[in-house]
């Protein structure tokens, strides 16, 4: 199995180029089935759960041609075509390998009038059920049956017809199968305390152009006005606001200066404004945004929760740029339960933190030590590469196939920034 080897402890300098938004690209593949004509998304990553979602849709029988971007342009253009659904099956086999594949369900239950959908049990990193992705729907008239791990739902005979869908929590999985839900439903769905993640914003904008009525974008509360039909459309995907969090965080443990390229300030807030309290300067560039550490870095203190506040995509990537801060951290996870995976790996490079219940303790080391490592999950793996670059000696990450899931050309990306990085076989 592949391993990353990285020596650590060079600056990095320099642009990176901030790839397509992994999260928004899974939610806008699935808009392809709300409609027969042709959908071409711009931008997509090159992602190993870009292409598992590619896979799934083609067993759906919606069809997909991949051609390379424009030479201005990073990432792919893929266009997909679901002129006739063959298939309403989501297995179990696709689910548990990529739980973003739950997101088919809202869409095809608008457009075939049904979906069998696997339920995607537990994850590394909790348990993340899908009981808000089913209120939603059945909010929308559908009804559902539960039986051998699988979700049936079906329309009504007219079709979904639109409705008051109110959450209990933010979900943005569920808002986002509600909303591709709505779009084709009979009459107005109102969905509130909606999240409001750029990526939901992406996805709104992605179906409007695709004829979609939607109002309340970038709010909590999304109405939207049921059409008879959507029809194709061009779309660029946002770019990856955590991608570029995760390498603003390693010009800082590194004691670096990198320019963004193409990263957006104002889908990032709490992470731009966060860094900035660790002590990093902040700027605008010629083509992004400019990130550089202008000394040594605070502590902070910090709490995961829907957007516009932290993100918890960030929580490990900030935890370790933190172990190196002058004083004590405190981190608190209030999204997923089990998301300190990346500790005990990074105590074994010489980090000193510790996990009291929701809430991580980070106490400022003066460095780290390279040492083989194990990544459990994507955003820990990164942490691990992170802790690797500011690291004495050679950190070899393990598991790589979890980086490859979410961070397209990591070590092509680093190395140009001047990263001594490589991918090691077997
Ligand atoms: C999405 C992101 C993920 C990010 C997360 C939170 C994608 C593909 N993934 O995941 O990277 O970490 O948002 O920003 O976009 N929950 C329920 N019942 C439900 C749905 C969710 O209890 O039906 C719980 C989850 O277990 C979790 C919380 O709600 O504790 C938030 O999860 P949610 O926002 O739905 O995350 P995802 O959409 O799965």
């Amino acid at each position: 199995m592949d391993r990353i080897v990285i020596r650590g402890g060079k600056p990095l300098h320099g642009r990176i180029p901030i790839s397509g938004a992994k999260n928004a690209a899974l939610t806008l593949l699935p808009c392809a089935l709300l409609t027969d004509e042709p959908l071409t998304l711009r931008n997509l990553p090159r992602l190993a759960d870009v292409d598992s979602f590619g896979h799934l849709l083609n067993q759906l029988g919606v069809s997909t041609t991949i051609e390379g971007a424009r030479p201005d342009e990073f990432g792919r253009v893929m266009t997909l075509r679901a002129a006739n659904l063959t298939s309403t099956v989501a297995p179990y086999d696709i689910v548990r390998k990529m739980r973003a594949s739950v997101l088919v369900l809202g869409p095809l239950v608008a457009r075939a009038g049904e979906a069998t959908v696997s339920l995607p049990g537990g994850c590394a990193i909790g348990m993340r059920p899908v009981d808000l992705h089913l209120k939603a729907l059945e909010a929308l008239g559908a009804e559902l049956e539960i039986a051998s791990g699988y979700v049936k739902a079906r329309a009504p005979s007219g079709g979904l017809v639109g409705g008051t869908i109110r959450f209990p929590f933010v979900s943005v999985g569920a808002t986002e199968n509600a909303l591709m839900a709505a779009v084709l439903a009979k009459g107005t769905t109102v969905i509130e305390n909606a999240a409001r993640e750029p990526e939901i914003t992406d996805l709104a904008k992605c179906l409007i152009a695709m004829g979609a009525k939607i109002e309340g974008l970038r709010t909590d509360t999304l109405t939207i006005q049921g059409v008879g039909r959507l029809h194709g459309a061009t779309y660029a995907v946002m770019a990856d606001r955590i991608e570029a969090g995760s390498y603003a965080c390693a010009a800082a443990i590194t004691g670096g200066s990198l320019e963004l390229v193409g990263a957006r300030r104002d889908t990032m807030p709490s992470i731009l404004s966060s860094l900035e309290e660790a002590g990093l300067g902040i700027e605008d560039g010629a083509e992004g945004i400019k990130v550089a550490a202008l000394g040594g870095l605070k502590p902070l203190s910090l709490s995961t929760a829907p957007y516009p506040a932290f993100p918890t995509d960030m929580q490990a990537q900030f935890m370790a740029m933190l172990t190196l801060a002058e004083g004590t951290s405190l981190l608190t996870e209030t999204i997923f339960e089990n998301r300190y995976m990346h500790v005990p790996e990074l105590n074994r490079m010489g980090a000193d933190i510790e996990v009291r219940g929701r809430s991580a303790v980070v106490r400022g080391v003066d460095k780290l030590l390279g040492a083989p490592v194990m990544a459990t999950d994507l955003r820990a793996s990164m942490s691990l590469v992170l802790a690797g670059l500011a690291a004495e000696g050679e950190t070899e990450v393990h598991r790589v196939y979890h980086l490859d899931r979410g961070y397209e050309r990591l070590e092509e990306k680093l190395q140009a920034v001047g990263a001594d990085i490589e991918r090691v076989g077997g």
